[in-house]
């Protein structure tokens, strides 16, 4: 959460800083502020409370502050509540630093203290204005340079941070360190760039270094050096991002929600053609290989969000198809109830940002137990898909909206080819059905676009909808997975409250919330369980509810119990969560359109959450 962006060059830095700040808005956007010196004059910093749009203003697009090296911060409150005094830059009382920061100072506290006492005062209640504050300490003390100032910070302070400088002694430089809180670097054509993520230098350089844990960097010049936390020097390879700037933009959509929708055909298909060659599953690119895959006991699926309700589905169906244990846990609990690991498990970290702090330090944990670690991330060269010992990339692209939609359906699409060749190798699954199966999941994607082609019908149900104060998803086996994420995408942006249950679960105290006209979305693609679950929609029916069907073409007769009934494509059950989903992404947009709602920034929200 956070997001912070950096430049040193030639342009004029204000207006690149917005413009980072307008991509990177996602990541927060409680205030915003940015910091621009020209020369060697002093500092110009300009905040504003609430959207970037204020920042703007204030700064007329940029226009109104002059300098050519300049850093900038969006805003995700964790220490202090939302307000300008609190928003990021910070600085020291007399200007001589002035930074910029994303993640937590855990000792704050701590560190506030011994300031206190050699004479520093606070203006804001933030942990930013404290490491700002002890570099300065540092710098002034020992009379020491930048670089040692910054890593004597390092190693006082503990938390995570990325952490943007700039120096009153240096003009036209800019420091950054990092630990456990995402930032690349870039540089081209003798300017420098930094920032938490890619799509914020996107439109001018595709060239960027990766920093690593600990480790600093002075940008200026055009020029980059990084240090590690003895002050050495260390060499770093230039990466190139595939994605095009294009990507991260609306390209015609009113919002980056409803194009993300669109983009989940494409998505799949590259995700899935990958891995498949001539219909066959190939995962040397993971490195995962049958000897590796014959050897696993046990598979422990650990996430946070959407991701962990893929691994829901990947539980159901990797049990299913080879016959092996699947847990799927939380990352936030995993990491902290010390987890009985046995040393053939494989554990697979589901994150699409690949920098979630929990599911980052679940897979340090499983890493420290000496147990086999497998990504499925999106975001190349983030913090999960560097430290797991194999990755299995979903390529959706850039994803911005805060709710997932493309990321979501390609880590299905992970976890099912992981299913089939884990069947197929171990030998629970024969070559022809195994064949027919990866056909099936190739059909996805055309089966995703005649959903989308069809999205108005769902405006009529999602206007009944947008004027309730709950709403009920059930479902059973995947169906249950599948009313976990509907349930999310419903109440993250349309704010409703909503719930899912396991729909035999019901009946153990749900049913006493169910009243005249409550809305129950019940998902029934699942054909043998399906019985069952029109049993729990008829037991809610005669209590009143409003009932929401969702099943496949064919399965007419739900209509005889849903009040209003959504068809999707027929596929083979297993995948069905891939279907199922679509016209519930696109209920709570169009639900969360109806109240009229910033669909793609909800409050209190940001898409990574790089802190517990
Ligand atoms: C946030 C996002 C969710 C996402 C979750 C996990 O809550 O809003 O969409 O599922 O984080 O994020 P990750 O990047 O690890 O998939």
């Amino acid at each position: 959460m956070c997001g912070i962006v950096g430049f040193t060059g030639r342009h004029e830095a204000a207006p690149i800083l917005l413009e980072g700040l307008s991509k990177l808005e996602y990541r927060g956007y409680d205030s915003a502020g940015i910091a621009v010196r020209k020369g060697d004059t002093p500092v110009r910093i300009v905040k504003a409370k609430g959207r970037l749009k204020g920042l703007y203003e204030k700064t007329d697009s940029g226009k109104a502050m002059e300098g050519t090296c300049g850093i900038g911060h969006t805003r995700w409150a964790t220490h202090g509540e939302p307000s300008e005094n609190n928003a990021h830059p910070h600085c020291s009382d007399d200007m001589n630093v002035v930074a910029v920061h994303n993640g937590i100072i855990e000792n704050y506290q701590e560190l506030r203290d011994k300031l206190s006492r050699k004479g520093y005062t606070f203006y804001s209640q933030t942990d930013t204005e404290i490491v700002t504050k002890l570099v300065d300490y540092y710098y002034k003390k020992y009379n020491i340079g930048p670089i040692d100032a910054i890593a004597k910070t390092m190693v006082r302070v503990r938390g995570s941070y990325a952490l943007a400088i700039m120096f009153k002694d240096y003009p036209g430089h800019i420091w950054v360190a990092r630990k456990d809180s995402p930032m690349v670097i870039g540089v081209t054509d003798g300017e420098c760039y930094v920032a938490s993520d890619v799509p914020a230098m996107l439109s001018y350089t595709r060239n960027v270094y990766y920093i690593d844990n600990l480790e600093m960097a002075d940008l200026g010049n055009g020029e980059v050096h990084f240090y590690n936390l003895d002050g050495d020097e260390v060499k770093k390879e230039l990466t190139e991002i595939t994605w095009d700037a294009e990507a991260a933009e609306k390209g015609g959509f009113e919002h980056f929600m409803m194009k993300e929708i669109h983009e989940q055909p494409k998505a799949i298909r590259d995700t899935f053609n990958s891995v498949v060659k001539d219909g066959r599953i190939d995962l040397s690119s993971v490195g995962l290989t049958d000897d590796i895959i014959k050897d696993i006991s046990q598979v422990i699926i650990v996430a946070c969000g959407s991701a962990y309700h893929t691994g829901m589905v990947d539980q159901y169906v990797m049990e299913e198809f080879a016959r092996i244990p699947v847990r799927v846990e939380l990352a936030s609990e995993f990491r902290y109830r010390n987890p009985i690991l046995n040393p053939n498990d494989l554990v697979v970290i589901v994150s699409q940002s690949g920098e979630t702090a929990d599911s980052l330090a679940a897979l340090r944990e499983a890493k420290a137990q000496g147990i086999r670690t497998l990504g499925i991330v999106n975001v190349v060269g983030s913090s999960i898909a560097r430290e797991a010992d194999n990755v299995f990339y979903t390529l959706a692209g850039p994803e911005i909206a805060v709710a997932t939609t493309k990321a979501y359906s390609t880590q299905l699409i992970c976890g099912y080819l992981l299913a089939l060749q884990f069947a197929y190798v171990r030998g629970t699954m024969d070559e022809e059905r195994y064949l027919s199966l990866i056909a099936e999941v190739a059909s996805i994607p055309e089966k995703i676009e005649k959903i989308i082609e069809d999205k108005e019908r769902l405006q009529f149900i999602a206007a009944r909808l947008a004027n309730s104060q709950d709403v009920f998803f059930i479902g059973r086996g995947i169906d249950y997975a599948i009313s976990m994420e509907g349930s999310l995408k419903m109440k993250e942006i349309s704010y409703i409250h909503s719930e899912a249950y396991a729909a035999g679960e019901l009946k153990h105290g749900t049913i006493s919330l169910i009243e005249d006209g409550t809305i129950v979305i019940s998902v029934a693609t699942q054909d043998d369980l399906y019985e069952k679950t029109k049993s729990n929609m008829v037991e809610v029916k005669s209590r009143g509810a409003f009932i929401v069907g969702i099943t496949h073409y064919g399965n007419f007769e739900i209509e005889n119990t849903a009040n209003y009934s959504i068809y999707v494509p027929k596929l083979d059950t297993h995948f069905m969560a891939s279907l199922a989903v679509v016209p519930l992404q696109l209920l709570g947009y169009y639900v969360s359109i109806g109240r009229g709602l910033d669909v793609d920034k909800p409050r209190n929200l940001a898409k990574s959450v790089t802190v517990e």
